[in-house]
């Protein structure tokens, strides 16, 4: 499979079995996809749906985010724990309202140096609520890039982690790349398991270095103690 390839087939395949329901894919916005993303860090899809509700009902905006007591931040996440989260919304909100005039910077690289906004959720940011051609790496999307390239090392040490940026950037495609983004998060999530991947229903087994290799178990390999 060339690389060029493998955009179109991960998009083919999310048309039909990716997900398309949740909240945060409705009316998308910068900041729908950023307060979900944030959330979505350290908190699974089924928790973070009723939370996200309760959030965007309350905080519809950047601007009613920027104006709200830290306390009201603070307890609309109340359960999700991690709230230095909170925080750095709210901060960053502040930040964007105040020195953006309230729009989100239209960049991957101005996004990631907003507090609490690493360089995948950057990249997810920018992709999935405004269509720019940017990478992401977040956990999911590591574990099939390093079985796709048969990643020898622990994805998380800084030569595989740049090895997989490079990937990831290399993969992204030109289209559609909103469905790209989240295809790759729900191949993840659902098919490229840690534990039982699915790798007959993969759209990109053909150019899978583990599952041509039959090591998809055995990769990511685990860090090193
Ligand atoms: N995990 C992180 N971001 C996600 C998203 N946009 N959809 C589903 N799971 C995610």
């Amino acid at each position: 499979m060339n690389p060029a390839a493998f955009g179109p087939a991960v998009v083919a395949w999310y048309a039909e079995h990716g997900r398309k329901n949740l909240p945060w894919q409705q009316a998308v916005s910068p900041y729908r996809v950023w307060v979900s993303e944030i959330m979505l860090q350290q908190t699974q899809v089924s928790t973070v749906i009723d939370y996200f509700t309760r959030f965007m009902h309350a905080l519809p905006n950047v601007q009613a985010l920027a104006a709200a007591p830290l306390d009201e931040v603070l307890h609309l996440w109340t359960g999700l724990g991690y709230y230095t989260r909170a925080r750095n919304l709210h901060k960053t909100a502040q930040f964007i309202c105040h020195d953006y005039d309230g729009e989100f910077p239209r960049s991957a690289a101005a996004l990631a140096t907003l507090p609490g906004i690493g360089p995948s959720t950057a990249g997810a940011i920018a992709s999935l609520s405004m269509g720019l051609r940017a990478p992401i790496l977040d956990g999911n999307v590591k574990r099939v890039l390093a079985r796709y390239s048969a990643e020898g090392e622990y994805p998380g040490a800084s030569q595989a982690s740049k090895r997989l940026w490079q990937l990831s950037e290399q993969l992204t495609p030109q289209q559609d790349v909103a469905h790209y983004t989240q295809a790759m998060m729900d191949l993840g999530a659902t098919l490229c398991t840690r534990k039982q991947p699915d790798c007959p229903r993969c759209p990109v087994r053909s150019g899978c270095l583990a599952y041509a290799n039959e090591q998809q178990h055995r990769i990511p390999v685990p860090r090193p103690r």
